[in-house]
């Protein structure tokens, strides 16, 4: 791990470390059940734990609005309500991408079958709802303000989600529809993310929209590294399936400005690559898009997306959150796992 990133892991931890162990215990606490069989798939995804990226910028994003005040329990409990909406559709995900590596772990299809794992998404989705609605609002908001946002929010990730599905080896996918599915598949949840930490440590409604258009940027730019990581990541390094997106006919930013931009022979090679039934797709792919501009064109867009987000955090005051904020553009980028 390079330097710079362990230093960010350990500022994260020196800020809010206790707060992130009280948010994995509240979601354990929330997933428990009596039923042995249900609780032994509650454990596998309690043992594998990921990134913590959604929590991380629900409690950074509080502690910057307000650095001195305690970490206020809703906030922890909604920290724990977003990384339960993000866990269930993992579990969905892996099942669409017949995944079978998730966390350096099996995935639940793959160790438990389809019918589990939709289940089991079910239950976490349906679990996160019930941990939301019962999150105290400060006097400021009506007492289902949050539920209402985490609502909005899997509505734009399930419609993110289906507008992939419904462009699968589409071989025109415009840049445009590109960013409209990352947008809500995966910028939703951490502009919610950043919104209700926002609101919920007292900040104002324009200072909540600029968190909130910060953490869609953010999400956007974490989505696109996590679709050059799935190009050409290393599964050992990454954790999880790779060559999922070619594999399942998914383009992806690098391979839409490949289609656009490489040598015709090159373009048609790739198209004939994607429709094909061959077994090495992924592989035969990443060998022809590796040494094009295309990945370095979409980090670049990457990059782009997180000057943004960036400049979102002016209305801040400096503090030590505000500044790892700043960081998280970095990582998101720079991550190869
Ligand atoms: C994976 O998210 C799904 C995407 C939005 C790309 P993460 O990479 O944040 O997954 P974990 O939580 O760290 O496993
Ligand atoms: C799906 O994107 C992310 C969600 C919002 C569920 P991916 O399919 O790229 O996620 P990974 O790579 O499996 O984590
Ligand atoms: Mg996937
Ligand atoms: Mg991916």
């Amino acid at each position: 791990m390079p330097r710079s990133r362990e230093r960010f892991a350990d500022a994260i931890a020196e800020l809010i470390g206790p707060a992130l162990d009280r948010v994995e215990r509240i979601f354990d606490n929330e997933l428990r059940s009596d039923l042995p069989s249900v609780d032994a798939l509650v454990r596998h995804v309690g043992r594998f734990r990921g990134k913590m990226l959604r929590p991380t910028l629900l409690l950074l994003t509080g502690r910057a609005v307000e650095p001195n005040g305690e970490v206020d329990e809703s906030l922890i409990e909604l920290a724990a309500v977003v990384e339960m909406v993000h866990m269930s559709t993992l579990v969905h995900d892996d099942v669409l991408d017949e995944a079978e590596l998730r966390r350096k772990g099996a995935t639940i299809n793959h160790l438990h079958g389809n019918e589990a794992a939709v289940l089991l998404g079910d239950y976490l989705i349906s679990h996160s709802y019930h941990l939301c609605s019962g999150v105290e609002a400060p006097p400021e908001l009506s007492a289902n303000w949050a539920a209402r946002i985490i609502g909005r929010t899997t509505n734009q990730l399930c419609e993110g989600e289906l507008l992939q599905v419904s462009h699968r080896g589409n071989l025109e996918l415009s840049e445009e529809t590109y960013y409209e599915i990352i947008r809500r598949k995966t910028g939703a949840l951490t502009a919610a993310s950043c919104l209700l930490g926002a609101r919920f440590a007292g900040a104002d409604d324009e200072l909540g929209r600029a968190m909130q258009r910060y953490g869609e940027l953010i999400g956007m730019a974490f989505q696109v590294q996590d679709d050059v990581l799935d190009l050409l990541g290393d599964v050992r390094e990454v954790g999880k399936s790779v060559g999922v997106d070619a594999e399942k006919q998914k383009l992806t930013l690098p391979l839409i400005h490949f289609l656009a931009n490489a040598p015709e022979e090159h373009a048609e090679l790739l198209r004939s690559l994607l429709v094909g039934d061959q077994l090495d797709r992924a592989e035969q792919v990443r060998q022809l898009v590796r040494p094009s501009d295309s990945v370095e064109f979409a980090r670049d867009e990457a990059r782009r997306l997180t000057c943004e987000a960036a400049a979102c955090l002016e209305g801040l005051d400096d503090s030590p959150a505000h500044d790892l904020l700043t960081a998280v553009c970095d990582f998101v980028v720079a991550r190869s796992a």
